[in-house]
C-alpha cells in the first residue's frame, strides 16, 4: 500500500512551487526591538514578578492569570529566539518553581483556553528549543526535564474540565481550599475549544501518551463534523460560536475571524502543518472555511473599495460589516494556507487582507490601528438595513481611511495580529515593504506606548498620545508582538516561517514556536 506520504511527495512535485524569497537583515531594527524587550522585561522582574502583569507606571503587579508568572512563562519563546541568555536563566528557574496545583486569592478562576496557549504553549516551546537547536542556553538537563514535568502537571489539572456528558470542555476550572470544581457554564465557545487541539497533541507527542490528544480531538470533532448543520453551519466550513457542552450542538449561527471564533480556524491549518498525516480532516475544513469567506465574506468599503475586510455574520442572510485588531491574524493565516496547499490564490487574498490591515495602522493620529471598527459594504445598498453610512462625526475619517472607529473602541492593547501578518507576508514574499511596515509600527507603538517602567496598553489610538495609559502590559506583548516585531527582521533560522510548504516549526496562537511532528532534529 502506498503510504498517503508518498502520494503527498508525489503530489506535491507536480504542484508549482514557490521560489524561496531571499531575507535582508536588519541588525540595527534588531537592536532596537531587544531593548524594547529588555526595558519591558526589567521592568516586570524587578516590580511585577514573580507574579502575572507588570502595571508600569504604579510599578505594581497584578495577577490575572492565576499568579504563575504569565509575563515569565510567555516571555521565554521570545528570550530564546533573541538569545537572551539572562533573561532565559530567569525565567527557567522560575519555571521549577511553579505550583500549577494552587492559585493565589482572588484569582482562583482558571481558563483553560488561555492557560493553554500561554502557559502550556510556553512550556512545550521551551522544552522543544532547549531540547533541539537552542540546548546551548540551557545546559542543566534537569532544569529542562522539569519544564515537561510542569507541562504534564498543568495539563493533568485541567483535563477534569473535559469531564462532560458530551466531552466538550467547560472553559472554567476554579480552585479551591479542598481542590478543584468545573465552573457552571452550559456552553462554550469554538475558539476556546478550538485552540487546545495543537498544544495536547504536541504534549501526547512529546510524551507518547495519547491522552491529552484524545480529550482535545474528541471536542474538536464537534467543530470539525456539526451535528446541527442547520443552526451550526451557515455557510460551508463557517460554523456558529457556542457549543452547547450537554449535547455538542450549536447553539447559534453566528461568527466569522473576530474573537471568540477566530483561532479555531487559525488552528485548522496549524495542525496540518503541524502533521501532514493525520490531520487531512483539519486542512478540508480550513480549505471550506477559506473558500466560503472568500465568496461570502469579502467586503470592500464604499470610500476605499480597493480594501479588502472580512464581515462577520449572524446566519447565512445576515452579514455585520465590523473588524477587529484581532482579526487582522487572518492575512497571516491565508498565507500560511495558501503557501501550505501552495495555492496562490490564498496567499493573494492573504495579501490583501494584510493590506487592509496596514490601512488601520497608517489613518490614525498615533499610526497604530484600533480594536474594533467598521465600514459600509459597496455591493449592498446603501440603504439596507445592515448597511449603514458613518455617524456624522465620523464621515471626514471614513472618506479617507475607509472604515470608522465606533465611540469608545479606539484602544489598543498591545495586540500582535497586524505586525504578525507583515511576518507571514514578508517571509512568503521577501517583500521588504512588510518588513518596513513592522518597523513602522513598532516605532510607534515604541513612541506612544513607552510608559513608566515597562509598556502599556492606550485608550485611543486615534488621540495624540492615545489618549491615555492604562497602566497595563499583557504577557502577549512579551510573547507576540516583540517576537514577531524581532523575527521579521532577523537573519534566517529554521523557526523561521518558511516560503514552501514545509515548515519545520509552527507558531501556536500564542507565537510559541512548535517543531513539527516528525522534523528530525
Ligand atoms: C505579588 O502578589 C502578591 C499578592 O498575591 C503580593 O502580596 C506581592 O506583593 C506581589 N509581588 C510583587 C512583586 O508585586
Ligand atoms: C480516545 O478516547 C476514546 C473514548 O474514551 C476511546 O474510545 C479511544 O480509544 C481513545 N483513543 C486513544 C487514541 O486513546
Ligand atoms: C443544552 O442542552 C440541554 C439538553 O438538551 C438542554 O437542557 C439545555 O437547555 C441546553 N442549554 C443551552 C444553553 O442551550
Ligand atoms: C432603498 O432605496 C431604493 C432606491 O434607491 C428603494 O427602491 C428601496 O425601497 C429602498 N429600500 C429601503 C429598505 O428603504
Ligand atoms: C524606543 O523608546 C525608548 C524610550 O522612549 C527610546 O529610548 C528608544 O530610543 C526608542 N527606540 C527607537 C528605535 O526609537
Amino acid at each position: 500500500m502506498v503510504s498517503s506520504r508518498f502520494v503527498g511527495a508525489i503530489l506535491a512535485c507536480a504542484l508549482p512551487v514557490f521560489a524561496q524569497p531571499s531575507y535582508v537583515s536588519h541588525p540595527d531594527r534588531q537592536d532596537a526591538v531587544k531593548e524594547a524587550f529588555q526595558r519591558s522585561w526589567d521592568g516586570y522582574y524587578q516590580y511585577a514578578f514573580p507574579n502575572d502583569t507588570l502595571r508600569p507606571i504604579s510599578k505594581t503587579s497584578q495577577n490575572d492569570r492565576n499568579g504563575w508568572g504569565a509575563s515569565a512563562v510567555d516571555a521565554i519563546s521570545t528570550a530564546l529566539v533573541m538569545g537572551n541568555q539572562a533573561v532565559i536563566a530567569q525565567i527557567v528557574d522560575h519555571i521549577q518553581t511553579i505550583d500549577f496545583s494552587a492559585t493565589v486569592p482572588g484569582s482562583e478562576s482558571v481558563s483553560v483556553f488561555e492557560t493553554t496557549i500561554r502557559y502550556l504553549g510556553g512550556l512545550l516551546s521551551a522544552y522543544d528549543f532547549l531540547t533541539g537547536p537552542l540546548s546551548e542556553y540551557v545546559t542543566d538537563q534537569t532544569s529542562v526535564d522539569k519544564i515537561l514535568q510542569q507541562a504534564i502537571s498543568l495539563a493533568d489539572i485541567l483535563s477534569v474540565t473535559f469531564i462532560t456528558p458530551s466531552g466538550v470542555p467547560i472553559n472554567t476550572l476554579i480552585y479551591g481550599a479542598d481542590g478543584y470544581a468545573v465552573g457552571d457554564d452550559t456552553t462554550n465557545g469554538i475558539a476556546t475549544i478550538g485552540t487546545l487541539v495543537l498544544e495536547w497533541t504536541h504534549l501526547s507527542d512529546i510524551t507518547g501518551d495519547d491522552k491529552y490528544a484524545n480529550l482535545t480531538q474528541v471536542a474538536e470533532d464537534y467543530l470539525l463534523n456539526v451535528r446541527n448543520p442547520d443552526v451550526g453551519e451557515p455557510f460551508p466550513g463557517l460554523i456558529g460560536t457556542d457549543v452547547n457542552i450537554t449535547t455538542g450542538l450549536f447553539t447559534d449561527s453566528s461568527g466569522g475571524w473576530n474573537g471568540g471564533t477566530d483561532s479555531f480556524y487559525e488552528y485548522l491549518i496549524k495542525m496540518f502543518v503541524y502533521d501532514q498525516d493525520r490531520f487531512g480532516e483539519y486542512r478540508d475544513r480550513w480549505i471550506a472555511a477559506v473558500d466560503s469567506s472568500i465568496k461570502y465574506l469579502a467586503s470592500h468599503p464604499t470610500s476605499r473599495p480597493e480594501l479588502t475586510f472580512l464581515a462577520a455574520y449572524d446566519g447565512p442572510g445576515d452579514l455585520s460589516f465590523v473588524s477587529t485588531h484581532l482579526a487582522c491574524f487572518d492575512g497571516g493565516n491565508f498565507i500560511l494556507g495558501g503557501l501550505t496547499l501552495d495555492n496562490q490564490d490564498y496567499v493573494n487574498f492573504g495579501l490583501d487582507l494584510v493590506e487592509a490591515c496596514h490601512a488601520t495602522y497608517t489613518a490614525t493620529v498615533t499610526g497604530i490601528g484600533p480594536e474594533v471598527f467598521y465600514w459600509q459594504d459597496n455591493k449592498l445598498p446603501a440603504n439596507a438595513s445592515n448597511n449603514a453610512p458613518p455617524p456624522s462625526g465620523s464621515s471626514d475619517f471614513y472618506t479617507t481611511a475607509g472604515f470608522w472607529i465606533p465611540s469608545g473602541a479606539g484602544d489598543y492593547v498591545l495586540r500582535p495580529e497586524v505586525i504578525e501578518s507583515f511576518y507571514y507576508a514578508y517571509r512568503a514574499t521577501g517583500d521588504t515593504k512588510y518588513q518596513d511596515w513592522a518597523w513602522e509600527a513598532f516605532l510607534n507603538i515604541n513612541s506612544t506606548c513607552s510608559a513608566g517602567v515597562g509598556f502599556s496598553s492606550i485608550n485611543d489610538v486615534n488621540a495624540p498620545g492615545g489618549g491615555g495609559f492604562t497602566d497595563f502590559q499583557e504577557s502577549f506583548w512579551f510573547a507576540e508582538v516583540l517576537k514577531y516585531s524581532y523575527l521579521i527582521q532577523a537573519d534566517d533560522a529554521e523557526w523561521q516561517v518558511n516560503a514552501g510548504h514545509d515548515n519545520k516549526w509552527v507558531f501556536n496562537t500564542e507565537a510559541h514556536p512548535f517543531l513539527v511532528k516528525g522534523t528530525p532534529i
